[in-house]
């Protein structure tokens, strides 16, 4: 599965123990002016240092008035400290005086909301944290340091802030849907896949994360060997008290048209087939009233529709079995009935895949991928309403930041864009590309509240081989290579990546716009097999699964980077997960 079109387009920490956090809070009445117009903040900071350099995490809530557009100030107590690379905001810096403005989207606070931000910076003789914050000019002042970390749960700035997490034992109530289904409950932890991380050695330093429950074929409905099935999976997430539980819909009718690995049982034409013995049991079960109460997932139908806009026509990445099935109709409707019959259950959550950053990130891919979204939202009955967000990076290994440059470095005047790697997409790494995305599907007409979701199940690239710094200067290539913690040979390359790891754990509302990190893809669970094997679930044989492939033009015809000796997709792989725990990041 996931194909990747480019057209149309070590580090390590010598020592964590710096960690600090800090609060200031500051109710602060202008004199002057009506009550109402109060700006009042809390700004929390902390900071993970190694021996130079340093990453810092800063929250802004505003317990004032809402603000439109904010400016946040302090002061480096060091001569020595510098901010290097922000995100989330306009950074500058004069003397030791650092401000950070807001970005469009994420400059309007409501009462109560916050928002996240950081950068990387560098120092030396030491990195005390600022003491003092501003924002516009006003001090967020007089506060203690906190005995508890900050939030990692802030929820994007167009929701409201969560509200306390009810016991992870009673289950949330039913009723309305929430804005992040993430927020304030735990996830399911499927005891198939438990039980074979488990059977890994170390394997059980990650097991306890909740993952994708995928129904793969119409057999994993009922069950199929190893697998209990879907009804069961929910009775269990209820017996372990889970808040929610994530399935993956993915049965399309001539499934993986761009690939190989992941060819599905139901022919181009059997879209009555995937209604009717596919979609309708699904959501009948889902429908059973003893769910009610669980927030019940969808990330429906992976790589389908961002097949249909890089894949197709005259590009030179065109696949005749994705011209098929956007001549027919079938992914689109396919999509489009998903998203009716699953969207009609009071409690669940609909989430498209968008692919990735280095597959829809191109100017010539976003503005179509939006679109067609929004056409298959509107397809078979369904409404846009019946879309709660998008989710990228499913099974991908794109990585989550790249702190070392970002879309807008530069290297003697040349722009990182022109680099061979990044090679004029409009992004570096996936929660960029996430978060403009997002802009762009909601000018498409999607609700202005949908969350993002991100695959981080593999995407860590820690290890030996992960770069402390940034690239040489010497032109654009040796420092986005030198740099990037993605060490794939290209972007476009999907399976079973050697040097991966495992990324950043579950959490919900990690950044603005995100509703939460997810392990959609199960760790351990192979992308294709790395030759021939012959089955009964219609996988292929994708070369781009073989370590000896040259690649196509949706790879730019670069080597596949894949593990050798893969079994077929979505079989344990006990090589690779042995690989993706040993470079996770953060290590485990
Ligand atoms: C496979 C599915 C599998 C999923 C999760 C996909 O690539 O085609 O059969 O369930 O990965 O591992």
């Amino acid at each position: 599965m996931n194909l990747r079109s480019r057209w149309s387009g070590r580090r390590k920490v010598l020592a964590l123990a710096g960690a600090s956090t800090l609060v200031a809070a500051g109710l602060v009445a202008i004199p002057g002016t009506v009550a109402h117009a109060a700006t009042q903040c809390s700004v929390t900071y902390s900071a993970n240092q190694w021996q130079g350099g340093f990453t810092a995490s800063l929250t802004i809530q505003n317990v004032g008035d809402p603000l439109n557009g904010w400016t946040l100030g302090f002061t480096f107590p060091n001569s020595g400290q510098r901010v290097q690379q922000g995100w989330s905001a306009t950074w500058s810096q004069s003397g030791s005086q650092v401000t950070a403005q807001s970005m469009s989207w994420n400059g309007s606070l409501a009462t109560g909301a916050s928002t996240s931000i950081g950068f990387n910076g560098a120092w030396s003789g030491s990195n005390p944290a600022p003491t003092s914050f501003t924002i516009n000019g006003t001090v967020c002042n007089g506060g203690t340091p906190p005995t508890t970390p900050p939030p990692t749960t802030t929820p994007p700035p167009t929701t409201p802030p969560p509200t306390t997490p009810p016991p992870t034992t009673t289950p949330p109530p039913g009723g309305p849907r929430v804005d992040n289904p993430y927020v304030g409950v735990t996830g399911y932890v499927n005891p198939d896949w438990k039980a074979k991380a488990d059977a890994e050695p170390g394997g059980s330093r990650i097991s306890n994360n909740p993952t994708g429950v995928w129904m793969d074929r119409i057999a994993a409905i009922n069950g199929t060997t190893g697998a209990r099935g879907l009804r069961a999976h929910l009775d269990t997430a209820v017996a372990q008290g889970a808040g929610y539980i994530q399935v993956v819909i993915y049965n399309l009718p001539g499934r993986d048209c761009s690939a190989l690995a992941s060819a599905g049982e139901l022919e181009p034409t059997e879209i009555d087939r995937y209604k009717t013995e596919y979609i309708d049991p699904i959501a009948a079960i889902m429908g059973d009233a003893k769910y009610r109460n669980l927030r019940i997932i969808n990330v429906i139908e992976i790589d389908s529709l961002p097949n249909l806009v890089t894949n197709t026509g005259s590009r030179p990445t065109a696949v005749p079995a994705c011209d098929v099935m956007k001549a027919n109709g079938n992914y689109v409707n396919g999509v489009g009935y998903a998203l009716a019959k699953l969207g009609a259950l009071p409690n669940t959550y609909n989430y498209i895949d968008a692919g990735h950053h280095g597959w829809i990130g191109w100017d010539d891919n976003l503005a179509p991928s939006a679109t067609l979204f929004a056409e298959a939202a509107r397809a078979s009955g369904s409404t846009l309403n019946n879309v709660h967000g998008f989710i990228v990076n499913t099974a991908n290994y794109g990585a989550l930041t790249e702190p070392y440059f970002n879309i807008n470095s530069t290297v003697g005047g040349t722009s990182v864009r022109q680099s061979r790697w990044v090679d004029w997409n409009r992004y570096v790494d996936e929660q960029s590309f996430a978060q403009g995305f997002r802009t762009q599907l909601i000018s498409a007409g999607f609700n202005s509240n949908v969350g993002m979701l991100i695959d981080t199940s593999r995407n860590g690239w820690g290890g030996s081989a992960r770069p402390t710094g940034p690239g040489a200067q010497t032109n654009v290539d040796t420092f986005v290579d030198g740099g990037r913690l993605d060490r794939r040979i290209h972007t476009g390359n999907w399976c079973n990546q050697s040097g991966a790891g495992i990324g950043e754990r579950p959490r919900a509302a990690p950044a603005a716009g995100i509703d939460a990190y997810v392990w959609i893809k199960p760790p351990g669970e192979s992308d294709g097999a790395s030759t021939e094997i012959e089955n009964d679930e219609g996988k292929g044989f994708d070369r781009m699964c073989d370590p000896t492939y040259t690649g196509n033009p949706r790879n730019n015809n670069n080597m596949s980077g894949a593990l050798a000796n893969a079994p077929l997709s979505g079989h344990w792989f006990s090589a690779q997960f042995q690989q993706l725990m040993q470079n996770a990041y953060p290590p485990l």
